[in-house]
This record gives structure tokens, sequence and C-alpha cells, in this order.
């Protein structure tokens, strides 16, 4: 049995998805039983493993809101650092793997090539300098956990910047977006198979890695290649003119790393996935109508 915490977010309701295809049971929670209350957690791996055992535990869970996160330090650091680490010392207790969530946030963006994962980290905000000791609570109380580090999440059941990008091309005719940061958008959907791939691995292989999709750009080039694949699929019914602005034009309340292109080379070898290209994968998602 796979335990999904966080299973109502965007990257948990796709992972619960995609296990129930392949058939592989999983159970679900979210904040119905807090990562911040030991014992809820506890009392739900008892109550699930009254049944079976609980052979994984993958943690969704978190505060994701990275500019609130600057006015909300208290509550992010409970999410992201104490969460995880109240999820590290069940899993270790009860004898279940554990597979949790990171970001490329938590690395400064200072760097000119992909980040690997043994990379000096060196967050610049509260939600990467909280993610950052999500990591080593983790660590410290689960050695044995696997970390996926990830960015530019977007996927059909959250909030994200495809979705955003999209009503805004309908709603406008000229918007302006920042092409002085670089990454690579990452389809939920890829992230959770890449998850499955970890989980059910011939042998669990602990440590951090980190995962996209294919290729990297900045968020001006991801909306105009959003903007094309929607005109594709006439999903915007008019033209928009997207304005590539300096990051000084664009001011938000958390500094967002210049660049934080991810090396997935660990984990492409380790589990021997093949990671499609951004641009793939976007294509599909538009595809699928995301905004309907
Ligand atoms: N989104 C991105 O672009 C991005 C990029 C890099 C890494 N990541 C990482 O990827 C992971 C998944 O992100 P996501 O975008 O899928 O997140 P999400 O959609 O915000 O989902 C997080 C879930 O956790 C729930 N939650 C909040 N407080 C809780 C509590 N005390 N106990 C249990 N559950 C609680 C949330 O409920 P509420 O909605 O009610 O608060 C929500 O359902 C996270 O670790 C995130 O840091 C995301």
């Amino acid at each position: 049995m796979i335990w999904i915490i966080g299973n109502r977010g965007m990257l948990g309701q796709e992972l619960a998805e995609q296990l129930a295809a392949r058939g592989i049971a999983n159970v679900g929670s979210d904040r119905e039983v807090s990562i911040l209350d030991p014992e809820a957690l506890r009392h739900f791996a008892q109550g699930v493993q009254k049944d079976t055992p609980i052979k994984a535990i993958v943690n969704c869970a978190a505060y994701t809101a990275v500019d609130r996160a600057e006015d909300e330090a208290e509550l992010a650091h409970a999410l992201n650092a104490e969460g995880p680490g109240n999820i590290a010392e069940l899993a270790r207790s009860v004898g279940a793997r554990f597979l949790h969530i990171s970001t490329d946030y938590v690395f400064s963006g200072a760097a000119s090539q992909p980040y690997r994962e043994d990379d000096p980290i060196g967050p610049t905000g509260v939600y990467g300098r909280t993610k950052a000791e999500g990591e080593t609570r983790v660590r410290e109380a689960c050695p044995d956990a696997v970390i996926i580090r990830t960015a530019w999440l977007y996927g059909k059941y959250g909030p994200n910047f495809v979705a955003t990008m999209l009503r805004l091309m309908r709603e406008r005719t000229e918007l302006g977006v920042v092409a002085d940061q670089r990454g690579t958008p990452t389809w939920a959907r890829d992230l959770a198979l890449a998850i499955i791939a970890a989980l059910t691995a011939p042998e669990w292989k602990p440590g951090i890695y980190h995962y996209t999709n294919e290729g990297e750009t900045t968020w001006y080039e991801f909306a105009c290649e959003i903007y094309a694949q929607g005109r594709a699929r006439s999903l915007l019914p008019h033209e928009v003119t997207i304005r590539a602005l300096t990051t000084d034009q664009y001011p938000t309340k958390a500094k967002r790393p210049a660049y934080s292109v991810l090396s997935k080379e660990k984990i492409k070898r380790t589990f021997g996935l093949e990671i499609p290209y951004w641009k793939a994968s976007l294509k599909q998602y538009v595809g699928s109508d995301p905004i309907s």
C-alpha cells in the first residue's frame, strides 16, 4: 500500500490517478490528517496497517505560496520543515519507505550549468529555506528516504503557470512575462511517473534526485510556446502580444533564482527513465483541454 500525503494537491492527485491506472493500491490524506500532528499521522497509519502494511509514504503536502511565504514564515516552516520531519519519523517507525518532494528553490540561481544533486544549496527566500530544512530533517530522521527536487510544475489539478497564461491570453491582448529567469517546466503527470518508477524499482535507492522535463527555457519563451499551442488547438480566440520583461520590471516579494535548470542524469541512470522534452509534454497537456 502506498500512502500519498497531500493527495488533494496538484501533484498528489496526479500521482493517485497514475497509481490507480497501474493497479497499484494507494490511500491518501490531506489537511484532515495534518502533517503538523504526529499523533494524527500515527493514528491514520495504524488504521491503514490493520488491513495492509504501508510499503511507502509519498509526501506531496507543502506550503507552496512562494511570495506569501515571505510574510508567513512560521507557517511555511511548519509545513515545509517540521511536517516532513514528522512524516520521516513515522515512516521509520512503521518500516515504510519515504519519498519526499523538494524544489529547485533550494539553490541560489547563480549557476550557469545544470545543478547536480550534490551542488551546494543556497536558498534566497523563505520558501526555499524552509524546503531546504525539510530535506535536512527528512534525511536526519529517515536516512533511507528518497527526495526528488522538481521545478516549474504544472498539471490539471492545481493553479499553475500554464493555466494562468491560457486564462490571461483569453482575457487580454497584451501581456508581459519575465525573460531573464531560466529553468525547465515539468508536467505533474511526468513527475508522477518518475515517482512511480522510484517506488517500483527492483531495489530501493535512497538519496536526492532531480526531476524536471528535458530542455530549458525562460518564463517568456514558455509563455510564447503556451500561446502557440493554445492557438494551434483553437483555445485562444484572438491574437496576443507577449512582451519580454526583466525581473526588475516584474518585482515579486520573494526573489526567484535566475537560473534553476536541474541535471537529471542521476535519476535517468538510476531508474532507467526516459524524460520527455518540455514542449512535448506541454503539447499533451494543452491537448487535454486544460481550461474546459
Ligand atoms: N508547484 C510548483 O511549481 C512546484 C515547484 C517545485 C517543487 N514543488 C513541490 O512539489 C510538491 C507538490 O506541490 P503541489 O504544487 O502539488 O502542491 P499543492 O498543490 O499546493 O498541494 C499541497 C497540498 O498539501 C495540503 N496541505 C496543506 N497543509 C497541510 C497539512 N497541514 N497537512 C496535510 N496536508 C496539507 C494542501 O492543502 P490546501 O490546498 O488546503 O492548503 C494541498 O492539498 C511540493 O513539495 C512542492 O514544494 C512544487
